[in-house]
């Protein structure tokens, strides 16, 4: 494999000779050493084989032959780290990926927004409220939500409550994979109760019974029931927080080289990707595989730009692009960013994320994102990279298993009037089990339409 060689001028410091955007402000400095000290000495969340098989994973999805899975929530929150949730979301992505994996022919490859979280970018670093101006909202990695000076004031401790939550998912998640945890024998027993209105209902079930039937083909073709093999599963979060991410940043002999060890796949958000800037001076010297969100703002130049300083060396599964536009500018901008990416012959793995184009509120004031909006950019991105020759390779979402009313729309028809009943997200709207598992469907359904 072609590994991509250690830039020499690089260390897991070296973002603090540049502009760090996004970071929080703490006013002890003794204790924020203190709590980077203590990050640095413990184990780490993830290991680097563990790393390099993603990227090998990526590598095959950037051929076309695999496919990402991407999902979970905006921000996780350290009061719902909790194992019904964590038991609801690992269930979602799980049975959406045996949907996929039916309808796609491929094989899935399941990563969750999971298990580190628990920082956002926001576009005010300070909040007013009543002529009283506080410090944002971070994520719990950073301060507390309720709006008052104490819990406003960012705390560096809680990024050791964060590895921790972060230890505590991943140890959880992992012992349900190994316990058998994905029954995905029993598809009868999903939830589809909602589709019972859906002029798709019957699709809906054909796909069902075809996954217990492949299911059982596998079985008696391989003698080897599914659930004693291994389901992999791998985690990502924004790179955001740069002193939480250099703190568990280590050199590997074995490799010769830098790995960030929070988190298998970090990418860089939408407001961190200066060219210049601390974030991508950071992400340039780890090897984990990597993904860029791009929107509307990314000019062709900076995203040329960008590939080559974070893959010099063109190195398979490194580089991921999620592209976010909205179903509104989508015909206008992935063909453009197609084709300046093809420009520089640079690898890439494509990845729709349909969520963070089409976030709109309503006139009571709730964030909401239409199931419509969300199914016509991945629609269109599915045709567009098909007519310019290209390949969408994944799906980048925010889902929790649970029953929240976020988004609107979906086969049970959410309406603006429901989103009150049950809005749990602190930051942005998420699909719900029910609509989670739709759109997984409908991808499947769409994607086989095609062929
Ligand atoms: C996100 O993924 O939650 C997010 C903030 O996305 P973006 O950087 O694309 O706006
Ligand atoms: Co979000």
């Amino acid at each position: 494999m072609t590994q991509t060689s250690n830039p020499t001028d690089w260390h897991p410091a070296s973002w603090q000779t540049r502009e760090a955007s996004q970071q929080p402000l703490y006013n002890d400095s003794e204790r924020l050493q203190n709590a980077i000290a203590a990050l640095n000495r413990l184990p780490p969340l993830v290991t680097s084989w563990e790393i390099e098989a993603l990227k090998g994973h990526l590598a095959a999805a950037q051929r076309g032959e695999a496919f990402l899975l991407q999902g979970g929530d905006c921000a996780e929150s350290f009061a719902e780290c909790s194992s019904e949730i964590i038991v609801q979301k690992l269930k979602i992505l799980l049975q959406m990926s045996l949907v996929l994996v039916m309808g796609l022919r491929k094989p899935v490859i399941r990563v969750g927004r999971m298990a580190g979280q628990y920082a956002k970018p926001r576009s005010a670093d300070q909040e007013t409220r009543d002529g009283v101006s506080l410090p944002s909202y971070r994520g719990d990695l950073v301060n507390r939500n309720p709006f008052t000076a104490e819990d406003r004031e960012p705390d560096p401790d809680l990024m050791l409550r964060g590895y921790e939550r972060a230890a505590l998912t991943l140890n959880f998640v992992r012992s349900l994979i190994d316990g058998g945890f994905a029954d995905l024998h029993h598809p009868e027993n999903w939830d589809l109760k909602f589709v019972s209105e859906s002029p798709m209902a019957a699709e809906y079930h054909k796909i069902v019974e075809s996954v217990s039937d492949s299911l059982e083909f596998f079985e008696s073709v391989t003698g080897d029931a599914l659930h004693s093999r291994r389901v992999e599963f791998y985690t990502s979060h924004e790179g955001l927080h740069l002193a939480y991410e250099q703190a568990q940043t280590r050199y590997l002999p074995h490799r010769e080289r830098w790995y960030n060890l929070t988190t298998h796949y970090p990418w860089i958000g939408m407001r961190t990707a200066d060219l210049e800037g601390a974030h991508v001076e950071f992400f340039r010297g780890i090897s984990n595989p990597i993904a860029i969100k791009v929107g509307v703002g990314l000019g062709d130049e900076h995203l040329q730009a960008l590939l080559h300083v974070l893959n010099p060396d063109n190195e398979p599964g490194r580089l991921t692009l999620i592209t976010r536009f909205g179903a509104k500018n989508i015909e206008k901008h992935l063909p453009r960013v197609i084709q300046a990416v093809r420009e520089t012959g640079s690898r890439v793995l494509w990845v729709c994320d349909p969520m963070h184009g089409n976030t709109e509120s309503t006139a009571e004031g709730y964030k909401t994102r239409r199931f419509d909006n969300i199914l016509a950019e991945l629609k269109a991105a599915f045709r567009i990279h098909e007519e310019m020759g290209s390949c969408l390779g994944g799906v980048h979402l925010e889902l929790t298993g649970e029953n929240v009313t976020e988004c609107i729309g979906g086969a049970r028809g959410l309406k603006e009037s429901d989103l009150a009943r049950a809005y749990k997200s602190q930051v942005d709207p998420r699909l719900n089990y029910e609509q989670a598992l739709e759109i997984a469907m409908l991808i499947a359904g769409h994607v086989r339409a095609q062929k």
